[in-house]
């Protein structure tokens, strides 16, 4: 057995060995929670290596097969907590070919299978995969690292009563057999193999996207993102055409644990962000430009995540000002700002290193990069760029940026000699302090200033209302839901439990439907012990896995004795609901032990 060694948290031996396709075949049984069938992985031995060496965690290997003929012999190394274990293989000089039988274990963490009653149908179970950062290995055998892109294309079975979707092309039709064939031609990362099977309906948008929910859920998100189109249009006239055919968004069951997942040609979103009212779609031209940030350009390794991120945020924002204008793209920049600042005063704390762009997350699970930083000081960092060059010589740089690196992946010390190369060393007269920006902690002082009028106001009404505690202070004719996010970040956690009651009954918090201002008022019903609420909260707890809204509430249940025990009966009580990239994090909190070191 050669020496195992993990490189950018991946075991595989992509230096040595080629990796160009994946052929999946697979048989998706909802009775035993399992995906079984084989992987054929088309390799090129550039080395000529004795091994191929691969990423798994928690699959059972029953055969491997070389050029579909003759059983080859291999071993497993040693499993290493979140990473699973290598799969090595003995190849040949000239193998080309590698099958790999398999199936995947209940426990694996990408799939979440879902009972009827966690649907919105309540009728029929679903399946769905969530791959970033390294879980495509718990049920596909691959090269498990954004360094390395393939091709894939998949023969799916399942019952034929339901749907399955793939991030690839297929013509998404249900069939008697309940088989589907999917093609991905264009070379994506591991991370974006993604596949859903379920009760699901289509509804076209426009001429190249549309939605797919479960039935029941299907005219919703059809009125809300209804800008779909217009969003493409815009994206493109911004950084260059779309490169992957159609744009489709798959709108989830509520336990999907991230707001939205950029798998190439089938974003992945959750229903939290159905407000009734498309107040909350930036999240879907969020995951439309990872077509440009993240899946045609792709961070090399998780330590570059601020390129996939925070350009995303970026171009989000850009989307967005050209659709809804600048002052309601400056309201949502301003809302991520405060809540970035607010982070980034937590981790100073905690964890000051995790404060820069650029990461080392070698050792750790690459979830422990996914804050505000890469995001929002990420963003931040790019317009900050911007307002010192001009938006022209900007937005000409991106495109340009896009387009040179288009299908490859690249880290940031590749990304800043590009930058200096192709855009600051025009302005020689100018200083610009880049490297403080990635490499530092903390935000520099020429952090940009992101003013909102809307917001403005809603501040001058918080304060007001801080020092009266008189409701006349506050006035929501003209209020969104940003409006009212903005107001209830901006209360006096500790001054208004008096008011708590009277801040209900006017505004009817506790039984709002909006997810995202519901999580902010259950924050502050925990902090000031407010009763009334908790039926509702836990009423949310136990249908909503989107871990952005799960954290902050576990967080500030278990600040007490009392709190932390109800926490912990409302969590074993929900947990199923819960995806375990969730259940991880919500365990760190409660009982210092995630379960991915288990
Ligand atoms: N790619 C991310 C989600 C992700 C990151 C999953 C890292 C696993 C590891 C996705 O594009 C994302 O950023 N989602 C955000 C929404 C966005 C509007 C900030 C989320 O889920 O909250
Ligand atoms: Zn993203």
């Amino acid at each position: 057995m050669p020496q195992i060694k993990v490189n950018n948290h991946s075991f595989s031996n992509y230096d040595s060995v080629l990796l160009n396709h994946i052929h999946l075949n697979l048989n998706v049984d909802f009775k035993r929670k399992e995906l079984s069938g084989k992987a054929v992985l088309s390799i090129e031995n550039k080395t000529a290596c004795r091994y191929l060496i691969l990423d798994i965690k928690s699959l059972v290997i029953d055969k491997i097969l070389l050029e579909d003929s003759f059983e080859t012999a291999w071993s497993l190394g040693e499993e290493y907590n979140h990473f699973g274990q290598a799969l090595v293989i003995e190849i040949g000089k000239n193998t080309e070919k590698v099958a790999v039988y398999y199936k995947t274990s209940p426990s694996a963490e990408a799939l979440m299978w879902l009972e009827p009653e966690q649907t919105f149908g309540k009728k029929h179970p679903f399946l769905f995969t969530q791959s970033q950062a390294i879980l495509a290995r718990t049920w596909v055998p691959c090269m498990d690292a954004p360094a390395v892109r393939m091709t894939y294309s998949a023969d799916i079975t399942c019952d034929p009563q339901y749907l399955a979707l793939m991030s690839a092309e297929n013509n998404f039709e249900k069939n008697a057999e309940g088989r589907y064939h999917f093609e991905m031609p264009q070379p994506i990362p591991s991370y974006l193999m993604a596949l859903a099977v379920g009760d699901l309906s289509f509804k076209s948008l426009g001429v190249n996207c549309g939605v797919f929910a479960e039935p029941e859920m299907l005219e919703k998100a059809a009125y809300e993102f209804s800008d779909l189109s217009a969003m493409i249009s815009s994206a493109e006239a911004l950084y260059g055409p779309y490169a992957w055919g159609r744009y489709d968004v798959l709108l989830l069951p509520p336990s999907f644990p991230f707001g939205g997942m950029e798998n190439p040609r089938l974003t992945f979103a959750t229903p939290t962000i159905i407000a009734g009212d498309k107040s909350l779609v930036s999240l879907i031209a969020h995951e439309l430009a990872h077509s440009w940030s993240g899946n045609l350009v792709t961070n090399k390794t998780w330590n570059d995540f601020w390129l996939n991120e925070g350009f995303t945020v970026y171009f989000e924002e850009r989307i967005m000002e050209s659709i809804y204008g600048k002052d309601y793209a400056d309201m949502l920049s301003k809302l991520s700002l405060d809540e970035m600042q607010k982070s980034l005063e937590s981790l100073m704390l905690t964890a000051p290193g995790d404060t820069k762009l650029k990461l080392n997350l070698n050792a750790r699970n690459p979830d422990d990069g996914v804050t505000d930083i890469a995001y929002v000081k990420g963003c931040m960092f790019l317009r900050y760029l911007e307002s010192q060059v001009g938006r022209k010589a900007w937005d000409a740089f991106l495109n340009q940026y896009f387009n040179h690196f288009k299908w490859k992946t690249v880290d940031t010390e590749t990304f800043i000699a590009y930058l200096n190369k192709e855009l600051l060393s025009k302005y020689p007269k100018k200083q610009f302090n880049v490297m403080e920006w990635i490499y530092e902690i903390g935000v520099p002082a020429n952090l940009p200033k992101i003013q909102s009028k809307y917001l403005l106001k809603v501040e001058n009404m918080a304060s007001e209302y801080n020092q009266t505690r008189k409701l006349k202070s506050i006035d929501t004719a003209q209020f969104t839901t940003h409006h009212w996010l903005h107001l209830l970040r901006n209360l006096n956690a500790d001054s208004i439990q008096s008011t708590m009651s009277e801040l209900d009954t006017t505004f009817g918090f506790s039984k709002s439907t909006n997810a995202e201002i519901q999580c902010d008022w259950y924050v502050l019903a925990i902090k000031n012990n407010y009763e009334v609420a908790y039926p509702y909260l836990e009423k949310y707890l136990s249908t909503v896995g989107r871990r952005k809204f799960l954290e902050p509430l576990y967080f500030n249940l278990s600040k007490t004795e009392e709190g932390l025990i109800r926490a912990k009966k409302w969590y074993e009580k929900y947990k199923n609901s819960y995806h375990a990239v969730s259940r991880n994090t919500i365990e760190e909190l409660l009982y210092n032990d995630p379960i991915s070191n288990k």
